[in-house]
């Protein structure tokens, strides 16, 4: 062969070899690509904690410190997420500065949670009953399903949640829109996919209906002053964050069951063993915890002695994943047995956030319809799954679903589970790719828009107009991706200090 030949096949077979060991490094660069592209278009760090100066051991005390109080105003990173949480995130309990508006949408959220642990874990129960039985349906002749366990629950918490919002049965097509909406935010969350407006807007528009006939049989708050405001809160509240969440909660918990067979017959053997499932459902929040980082604006100066402190402004981001690894033996390992031997409440652990600074108001709730849903599953189903599993969990958790009473083969569970690892490193490989490209795009056009300057230069932190507020200008060109929101043009002068690459991924990433 000539030279030329030689070098022609050698160049193919590295290309060959590039192609197909692709699913082992290419989404991990294109990863740390992302969160390249992140800083570089927010700008330089806020303070990730814990660091140096901030060890775990006063992780919780500088969370807990009354200046780390402010939520929107003053971060360039606050853009990034009420970008992703449109519509209305101005209204949302998680973006609301402090003070009486926030105290009265916070007391208006506990009262909608509120329920005695029997009748919402028996609520749970049904709706899961219910769902599964529509797509997973038992019965003679039935074989294993594969599916998508967050797709699986993202209806079972959109009827859940109807219910506790409208004290009646959620409709087929109030349950659709509730579900596109919820998908559409953790979607674009995650970057693997676009934001769809129109779509969330439809849930608004069924939510103002419902308000304007007065079927929403809650008390709101009166300091959400239009209509609009009112479902905006329902809608981000209700049928977003808590539809998400819950819904990548039970993703994380039934992937480890499916992963941990040994845990999981225990569980199917003894459902009645709350100390056991509150152990699993311990260690899962523990190694991926909902919230990647939570952040904080400092709203004074914090002096914690010793020469550490932080002046007013700075954007503080609390690093769950690493203040979870600490103080535990071999912290990486899932262990569900270490809470035998360990409390919650004295552990580096803060799935729910910590008490002094704005905590989960679904605490308690939680943890109880988490149980009741699990026991759903787990008396109709053997669960199986070979994918990876990562906080982000962006693949959604495909899953093997084998009814109880007819298992599979162990030859056939075994070439089924082989498929679902091949096909989840390469769907990672294209995943990869979407999600730097759509994340690049969505940073872009959240930065472009700003919408928490555009508010705040209009608003004072109580949503109330300023007199001298600058006249609106034209918003920037409208896109499917633009929100029907803040219009008060930014104010002139640099962009705020934006967040650390991090801190982006604060839902998923
Ligand atoms: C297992 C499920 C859930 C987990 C692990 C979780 C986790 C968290 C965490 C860690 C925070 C605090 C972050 C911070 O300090 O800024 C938080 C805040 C919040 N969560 Fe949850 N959450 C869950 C379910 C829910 C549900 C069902 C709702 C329903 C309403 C909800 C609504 C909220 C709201 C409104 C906030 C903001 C609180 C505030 O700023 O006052 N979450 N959640």
């Amino acid at each position: 062969m000539r030279p030329s030949g030689v070098r022609r096949w050698y160049a193919l077979a590295a290309a060959g070899a590039a192609v197909l060991s692709s699913p082992y490094w290419l989404p991990k660069s294109l990863v740390g690509l992302r969160v390249k592209v992140f800083e570089k278009v927010n700008g330089p760090e806020g303070v990730v904690v814990p660091n140096d100066q901030v060890g775990p051991e006063r992780f919780a005390e500088l969370y807990a410190h009354p200046a780390a109080s402010g939520r929107s105003k003053g971060a360039g990173l606050s853009d990034l997420f009420w970008y992703w949480l449109s519509p209305g995130p101005e209204v949302h309990q998680e973006h609301l500065e402090p003070g009486p508006r926030y105290d009265a949408v916070a007391r208006t959220t506990s009262t909608i949670l509120a329920g005695t642990s029997a009748e919402l874990s028996a609520a749970a129960a049904r709706c899961a009953a219910r769902v599964l039985e529509e797509k997973v349906p038992g019965g003679p002749g039935r074989r294993a399903a594969l599916v998508r366990l967050r797709d699986l629950m993202m209806p079972v918490w959109a009827e859940f949640f109807h219910e506790m919002v409208f004290h009646e049965p959620c409709p087929p097509d109030a349950r659709r829109l509730i579900v596109d909406n919820a998908e559409d935010v953790v979607n674009s969350l995650k970057n693997t996919r676009l934001r769809h407006m129109r779509r969330r807007a439809r849930l608004t528009r069924y939510l103002l209906r419902r308000l304007a006939a007065g079927e929403v049989p809650h008390d709101l708050p009166a300091e959400l002053a239009t209509p609009r405001d009112r479902a905006h809160y329902l809608q981000g509240t209700f049928f977003n964050t808590a539809v998400v969440q819950m819904s990548e909660a039970m993703a994380h918990l039934l992937l480890v069951l499916a992963q941990h067979q040994d845990v999981q017959q225990r569980l199917a053997d003894h459902p009645g063993d709350d100390r056991d499932l509150g152990n699993v459902m311990n260690e899962t929040l523990r190694l991926f915890p909902l919230f990647g980082i939570a952040h904080r604006i400092t709203d004074a100066d914090i002096d914690l002695g010793d020469g550490v402190g932080y002046p007013a402004g700075t954007v503080l981001c609390f690093d769950y994943p690493a203040y979870h690894a600490t103080g535990y033996t071999d912290p990486e390992v899932f262990d569900p047995g270490r809470w035998d031997r360990l409390s919650a409440k004295d552990a580096h652990h803060i799935p729910f956030g910590i008490a002094a600074n704005r905590p989960c108001p679904a605490w308690r709730l939680s943890p109880l319809v988490m149980r009741a849903v699990t026991r759903e599953v787990l008396g109709r189903y053997t669960l199986h799954s070979s994918v990876s599993h990562t906080r982000s969990i962006p693949h959604r958790a495909p899953c093997l679903l084998v009814p109880r009473d007819r298992p599979l083969s162990r030859p056939r569970r075994s070439a089924a589970l082989a498929a679902l690892r091949v096909r989840d490193r390469w769907e990672d490989v294209g995943r990869s790719t979407l999600q730097f490209v759509l994340g690049t795009w969505m940073v872009v056009d959240a930065r472009r828009q700003r919408l928490t300057r555009a508010w705040f230069a209009g608003h004072d932190t109580q949503g109330r107009p300023l007199p001298d507020a600058p006249s609106p200008a034209a918003p920037p060109p409208r896109t499917a991706q633009t929100p029907p929101v803040p219009t008060a043009p930014p104010p002139a002068g640099p962009p705020p200090a934006g967040p650390p690459p991090a801190c982006p991924y604060h839902h998923g990433g």
